[in-house]
């Protein structure tokens, strides 16, 4: 069994468990870590969980037992240990310090000297370490680099885990910042939550995706990483150009072997060939505001984007075989008391020729990733061609 730390929004980091491994392989630990109990468990596939171990052992109690249990454990695991070790502590769901968790670690350093074994502990800032510090010191990436991850839940139950890695944040920003083209008014689909959504359709290689608002590529980069033939369409020409500059670079730098199909089209009107597995997008999205716009503003630009999704719903549909993955970002947006305004296409999906998906773990009203600051945020919509 492993246990995951979840991203900034734990929901979405459940959801995408459950489609990847099940809503039996899947179950909430704590508000923000799960327990995963699938073998085919894949780390680097996911992303939004910021963490994950393997669990080594399940008991219960406040930090001072806990810490006492690890303290040997680790002492007898470790007393004939071959080479220096890097171990990295972190704590999630005690009331606890920093130095407390650190003490741990000071303590078990001090006894393993003792038998001849060198420990370089990682401080702690906080009870856990950040993903940055687990990524950059490459814990839970070899025997002698460790993170010990313990975990508690609400009714005093503890999970201790040795990390299997933490998100790779690198490889995230030279996929972000890297790629030649980039356009800010088209947007900036974070690839994290383009992985999230390629992982969301629920669908595993080989296969091939489409993406019909496909912008810059960063959905057909993530589904392109992952093992799939990507195909994009968008109503621009220069994004079509954009697209197959980035999935070229893509190819060079990170050996994607994918068979590409790049097509200039309208959504609302387009004719897809060829096999489609899964649809992802993040659809056109309005305009962009720096602050919730006047409600008769807001009622336009929501209007017309409800117009041009609602109307590529419907030309998708028939295209499509029934039970056919889509997952959208559509726009929702926030007003000043964190209230969301949401299109109305979204009431009336059957109509459309789409079910939505129900999941065990997560309700579909926690589908929606924003960051505080931003006035339009991205409603996730998994779907299924009725
Ligand atoms: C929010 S952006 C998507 C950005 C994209 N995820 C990326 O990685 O860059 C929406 C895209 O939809 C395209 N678009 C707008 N209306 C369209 C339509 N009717 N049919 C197809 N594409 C459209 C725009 O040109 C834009 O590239």
């Amino acid at each position: 069994m492993h246990v995951a730390i979840l991203g900034r929004q734990p929901a979405l980091g459940m959801a995408e468990l459950e489609q990847l491994y099940g809503a039996s392989g899947v179950q909430w630990f704590s508000d923000n870590s799960a327990c995963i109990d699938h073998p085919g468990f894949d780390f680097e596939r996911l992303a939004g969980s910021q963490k994950a171990g393997r669990v080594v052992a399940e008991l219960r109690g406040d930090w001072r037992q806990t810490s006492t249990v690890l303290v040997n454990a680790y002492v007898d695991a470790w007393q004939n240990h071959k080479g220096k070790i890097t171990l990295g502590i972190s704590a999630y769901g005690f009331h606890v310090s920093p130095r407390d968790v650190q003490k741990a670690g000071i303590v078990l350093k001090a006894k393993l000297k003792k038998h001849g074994v060198s420990l370089r502990l990682i401080p702690n800032n906080d009870p856990a370490l950040s993903t940055a510090t687990s990524h950059h010191n490459k814990l839970g990436l070899s025997d002698n680099h460790i993170e010990i991850l313990i975990v508690r839940s609400a009714n005093g139950k503890v999970l201790i885990a040795e990390s299997v890695g933490s998100q790779n944040i690198t490889a995230l920003a030279r996929r972000d910042q890297g790629r030649p083209k980039r356009d800010a008014f088209v947007g900036m689909l974070p690839p994290k939550l383009a992985r999230m959504m390629v992982n969301l359709s629920g669908v595993t290689p080989p296969g091939r995706l489409l993406d019909p608002f496909c912008g810059t590529g960063v959905l057909l980069q993530e589904a392109a990483l992952v093992g799939f033939d990507v195909y994009g369409t968008d109503l621009s020409p220069k994004m079509i150009e954009f697209s197959q500059k980035n999935l070229e670079w893509l190819s060079e730098t990170h050996h994607t072997v994918s068979d590409i199909t790049l097509d200039q089209g309208d959504a609302m009107t387009h004719i897809w060939e060829g096999t489609i597995s899964a649809v992802i997008a993040e659809t056109y999205l309005g305009q962009p505001f720096s602050a919730p716009p006047s409600p008769s503003k807001l009622v336009q630009v929501r209007d017309n984007c409800d117009h041009i999704i609602s109307t590529f719903l419907k030309n998708l549909a028939p295209q499509i075989p029934a039970g056919t993955p889509v997952c959208l970002a559509i726009p929702a947006w926030r007003d000043s008391l964190g209230h969301f305004t949401h299109l109305p296409l979204t009431g009336r999906l059957t109509s459309l020729g789409f079910s939505q998906q129900t999941l065990e773990h997560v309700r579909k009203e926690e589908l929606i990733y924003y960051r505080e600051d931003q006035v339009v945020a991205r409603q996730l919509l998994v779907l299924k061609k009725g």
